[in-house]
């Protein structure tokens, strides 16, 4: 399943008879709320939570900034709005200073968040080789 709620997902059980195994949901350091709820769910019931958009689109991947706004579709993302990418600046730094302190890169940290979590696997969007080969 896709895009379903916790209680949705409880629903669809009931509805199958069996366990749904899994769930794709957005789950990012920049949108994290299934880390109250799905997260603690699928572990002690085996059910995987599918994070997608886990690089929220691209701003975890340390490029861009408000001087330095995609474009495209993704202005619609409001994470791409001035407001909201001056509010991620701080997160953005820290995502900075924890990759260099590792020789990694801010997509690195923002997946290996994810990927520490119980049950959570990532299914980021690489726009040219090099980011494929760079964000495992
Ligand atoms: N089920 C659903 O409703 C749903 C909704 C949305 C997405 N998805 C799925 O989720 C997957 C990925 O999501 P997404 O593409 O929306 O978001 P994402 O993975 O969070 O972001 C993708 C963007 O992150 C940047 N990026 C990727 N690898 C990077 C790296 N190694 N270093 C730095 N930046 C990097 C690229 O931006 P630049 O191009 O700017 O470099 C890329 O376009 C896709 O399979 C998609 O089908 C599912």
């Amino acid at each position: 399943m896709s895009n379903y709620s916790l209680g949705r997902w409880r629903k669809a059980d009931a509805a199958l008879g069996q366990p749904v195994i899994s769930n794709q949901v957005q789950f990012s350091l920049a949108h994290p709320g299934p880390l109250q709820d799905m997260v603690p769910f699928a572990e002690p019931e085996n059910r995987m939570v599918i994070a997608y958009s886990p690089l929220a689109q691209g701003p975890l991947g340390g490029k861009y900034s408000v001087g330095n706004r995609p474009g495209g579709v993704r202005m619609l993302n409001p994470l791409f709005g001035r407001e909201n990418l001056q509010r991620a600046a701080p997160l953005l730094d820290t995502l900075r200073q924890v990759a260099a302190a590792f020789d990694a890169k801010p997509a690195h940290v923002a997946l290996a968040w994810l990927l520490s979590l119980p049950r959570v696997v990532v299914i980021p969007g690489a726009s040219s080789v090099q980011q494929l080969t760079t964000s495992s």
